[in-house]
Parts: structure tokens; sequence; C-alpha cells
């Protein structure tokens, strides 16, 4: 019996484990801290109101004979993928239902989707990065070569075209730096892909934290971009899904490589080893894209655009310098007093008591840098806020 060794390759843990490993241990230490948790970018505000009417009826349709559902389809229900559709014709983006593949989160299908592809691709992973997609590749052996985001270029590297690569990572607005690439930025990596016969993953799982209209929210909209691009998208920041789990993937029809067609492969992997999200959470996820759904989303978003907007501020008062916060969730600082994450974690954790995630966790670029994020309530963002400021004033 042989096992798959590369997953001796892998970090002894995943990173959100870790935190939240030294994060109880300070709280089974320190039980009279309050600690305010500006990590993990998981959401704070509850479910809209049209999310949770629709859950409840789909609720009663299963209650009953004429209206209960049994297995859905694998790929989603079409109700679901229509409003997807008309979600992206809004923005002038020309996606077929078929295109589109609902599944119960972004980073299921972004590590699933390497079924699909040979395991001799090389891929192109910037740094800093969401490690799931470092950790799926590793796991299946395959060749990363990593390119550089930091201070110079923004945290947007751009492609270098002496460069080879079949499978190339991009995230935008980005996880973990907040930075947002621009239309023209997004036509280079487009032509980059096409010349090298690669394929773009573009994750757009924080398209609606996007407020500078002329930034793109999808890869689509980018000219070409269907001959070279998949998009993975999520419910979770837009609709506070990460404890429902809901998401989509595109692939569009026309994707052909090495004689096979990526949409087939990818609905023939689906009805295989996938048997659909549950009509309940779909019928939530359908109720986002409603007229009144969409205001309610929005004031959740605008919510924490706000703490957003907390976060940056102080880090301005401070001159600490950041990106990020103004088109994300998410605020990436430098760490002040030349730090690295890892210190300043425990720094901020053990003297303010506040929770963050330390930068080389994304990377080796992300040494001296830490993310928080806006995604804690009101309240606790201005406590979390005020305590940094009064930690580093005097500083
Ligand atoms: C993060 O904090 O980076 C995200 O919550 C991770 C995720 O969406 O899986």
């Amino acid at each position: 019996m042989n096992i798959n060794q590369n997953y001796k390759n892998l970090t002894e843990s995943y990173l959100f484990s870790t935190i939240a490993k030294k994060v109880n241990e300070f709280t089974s230490l320190n039980s009279g801290v309050k600690v305010i948790k500006l990590g993990i970018g998981d959401v704070t505000l509850p479910l809209c109101k049209s999310v949770i009417d629709a859950m409840h009826n789909a609720v009663d349709e299963m209650s009953k004979v004429e209206t209960f559902k049994g297995y859905g389809p694998e790929q989603g229900y079409d109700f679901l993928k229509n409003s997807i559709q008309n979600y992206y014709s809004k923005r002038n983006v020309v996606i077929e239902p078929d295109e589109i593949f609902i599944s119960d989160g972004a980073k299921s299908d972004l590590g699933n989707i390497l079924d699909i592809f040979d395991r001799a691709n090389t891929v192109l992973i910037p740094d800093p990065v969401y490690p799931v997609y470092v950790d799926t590749n590793i796991m299946d052996g395959r060749k990363i070569i990593f390119i550089d985001a930091n201070e110079e270029n923004d945290f947007l590297p751009m492609p270098d075209f002496s460069l080879e690569c079949d499978i190339i990572y991009i995230c935008s607005p980005n996880n973990p730096t907040g930075a947002v690439y621009n239309r023209t930025q997004l036509s280079k990596w487009v032509e980059y892909a096409i010349k090298n016969e690669a394929l773009i993953l573009f994750d757009s799982a924080y398209e609606s934290f996007v407020s500078e209209t002329d930034l793109p929210r999808s890869i689509y909209e980018i000219e070409n971009a269907k001959k070279c691009a998949l998009e993975f998208c999520s419910f979770s920041k837009m609709a506070g899904f990460t404890g429902t789990r809901c998401g989509y993937t595109v692939i569009p029809k026309d994707l052909n490589f090495g004689g096979l067609n990526l949409n087939k492969m990818w609905l023939r992997r689906q009805t295989t080893k996938f048997n659909g999200v549950s009509y309940i959470v779909q019928s939530g996820a359908n109720a986002v894209f409603s007229e009144i759904g969409q205001q309610q989303i929005k004031e959740n978003l605008n919510y924490y655009k706000r703490n957003a907007r907390i976060i940056s501020d102080t880090l301005d008062t401070l001159n600490i310098k950041y990106t990020g916060g103004k088109n994300s969730p998410y605020i990436w600082l430098k760490c002040p007093n030349n730090l690295n994450s890892w210190e300043f974690f425990d720094l901020l954790l053990n003297k303010i008591g506040v929770v963050g995630t330390p930068g080389e966790g994304f990377g080796k670029n992300g040494k001296n840098y830490f993310r928080l994020t806006s995604f804690n309530t009101l309240e606790n963002t201005k406590e979390a806020m005020e305590r940094f400021y009064d930690l580093f004033v005097l500083k």
C-alpha cells in the first residue's frame, strides 16, 4: 500500500488551524481577557431576511409530498444558475447557465478542480497567497513557480512573458493583500495566458467588496478571458454564507485542452463525485439576487466596509503603511518596529488580546506583514483599534 508521499511536503497544519490553536492556548491561560478576532475572514452578521425567508419556504416545501425534493442536479438548480447568469449580464458579461456549476464553496472547487489537470503541469502562484492554492498543488506534487507580490509592485505582480507555465492563480480583490487589478493589468494576464496556452484560475470571492466602479469584478469583463480562464466565486463573503456553504464555478463551454473539453470534464467529475448543494441552501442563495436581497446584502457589505475604514483610519493616524480596505474586507499592513509577522501576532495577542493573521502564513513575502479583517462587529472593531492605537501611539 503506497500513500501520497506529497503530503510530507505540506506544513504541519493549515494556517488558520495553527492560529486557532494559539488563540485557544492563550484564552485557557487568560480567561479574563476579551479576545477580539480580526483573523480568519469569517463573517459575523446573520443571513439577511430574504435569504432566511427563502430557506424557511424551502424547508416547508420539503415537508410536503407535492413539493419535496430528492437528489437535485449535481451542477445546481436552473433557478440559481439563471440568477447568476443575470447577475453577470448586469455587467455586460455573457455566461450561459450550463457554464455555471453550483457547489458548497470556492475553497472546495479550487481544490477539486485539480482533478481534471495533469500532475505534470507547472503552476504559477503569487506570493503572498491564499494557502489553499499552494497546499492543494503540493498534495498533487505539481511544480510551483512563485511570483513576488511586494511593495515595489503594489502587491499586484504582472506576468513575465519569458516564464512558461500551465496554470495561473489570480485572486482579485486579493486575499490576503486586498490589492485589486485594474482592467489593463488583467488584460496583460489574459494575453500572457493565451500566448502560453495556459489557464487562469480566477478567484473572485471578494468581488462584492469592490467599491470603485471602474475596477473589474470578474475576469470575464476582460476581452478574450473566456478563452483562457475559469472563475470561482462564493456566497460566503458576499452574503454571509461561511457557515451555510454555497459557491459557484464558471467554466466556459469552448475551453478545450489536449482534445478534451473542460466544461464536459468538470460536469463528468461533479456528476461522479458530488451530489449537489441542498435545495434549501440553493433557495437561500437565489434570494440574494432578488431586488430586496441585493439591498439587504448591500447593507451588510457596507457595515463591513465601515469597519474597514475604522481599521485604515487608525493605521493612517499611526502612519503605518497598508494596502486593501477600500475594495476588500482585508487590510494588509506592514508590521511596525521591524517585527516579523509571528512576533507581531504574539504581541497583539498577548498585549491587547487582538487576533490577526501573520503575513508569513501566506508566503515568504508576508514575513513583515499582517492581515486584519473587517468582518467582526462594529463595536469589536472599534474596541480592537482603540487598543491597537494605545499600544502603538507612544512607541
Ligand atoms: C481567509 O481568512 O483567508 C478566508 O476566510 C479563508 C477562506 O475563505 O477559506
